[in-house]
């Protein structure tokens, strides 16, 4: 995983109709652990890491880098999005030099079917599209993750392919923001450039890929 670039970090907290996208806080700890140790939330993600070893490792303040937004209901974490840069050995590009802006979500089971999850990635995208503009989003998930590619269609996401890694089939899709325009807070009038070409990319040669352990997001460093 690595960092989505140059950019100020964090932004300003980013309101929406319910929620807040912000930074972690150390009060955000319980909620960190909570997630990684969830086997619901783990399901599609390589699984619950034991609530043990997370109580040893997880740090103080866990979850401050760029790209990560913890999101907050009424002053309590509820879930976290991601938005990294895609390995390069792994599957799945758009780039012949790789390195797409890719989104992750984890919101904890309590507060799944309320429509937080599309609210907040959506206030995500928007953030995104205004600091990169014109810059599409990937996004890879599970074909099994109902959940998730459902959420991803509602996002804007389109299928790109779909192909098999950790043992699982998976959909890869991408966003982008002039194609995006039915999410209310992303306008293409506001980010007037044009995206470029979205085209699945296959490098001839790439390495055998390494096989992860962890899938999407759970790549993402909570330290
Ligand atoms: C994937 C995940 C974030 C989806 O969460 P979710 O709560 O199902 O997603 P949404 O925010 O889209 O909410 C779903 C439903 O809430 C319902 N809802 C209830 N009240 C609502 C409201 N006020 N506004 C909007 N929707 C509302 C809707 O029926 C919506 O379903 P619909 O899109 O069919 O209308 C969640 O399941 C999760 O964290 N999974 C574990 C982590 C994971 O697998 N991540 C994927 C790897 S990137």
């Amino acid at each position: 995983m690595t960092e989505l670039g140059p950019v100020a970090w964090p932004p300003a907290p980013i309101r929406t109709e319910r929620l807040v996208l912000r930074e972690s806080e150390a009060q955000d700890r319980a909620a960190f652990i909570e997630l990684f140790a969830s086997p619901k939330v783990r399901t599609y993600l390589g699984g619950p890491r034991p609530r043990d070893e997370l109580e040893r490792e997880v740090p103080e303040l866990p979850g401050r880098r760029p790209g990560l937004f913890v999101i907050d209901l009424d002053g309590a974490m509820i879930g976290a999005i991601t938005l990294d840069r895609r390995d390069a050995e792994r599957p799945g590009h758009i780039r012949p030099d790789a390195g797409e802006a890719e989104l992750g979500y984890m919101f904890l089971p309590g507060a799944w079917g309320c429509g937080y999850a599309a609210e907040a990635c959506a206030a995500a995208l928007g953030w995104f599209a205004g600091a990169f503009p014109g810059e599409p989003v990937v996004l890879c998930t599970q074909t099994a993750n109902d959940r998730s590619t459902h959420l991803a269609a509602k996002l804007g996401f389109t299928e790109v392919e779909r192909f098999e890694e950790w043992g699982a089939e998976q959909w890869f899709g991408v966003w982008s923001p002039v194609a995006s325009s039915g999410l209310r807070e992303i306008r293409p009038d506001q980010y007037g450039h044009p995206a470029p070409p979205v085209r699945p990319h296959v490098r001839p040669g790439s390495p055998a890929r390494k096989p992860k352990r962890l899938g999407s997001l759970s790549n993402a460093s909570i330290g």
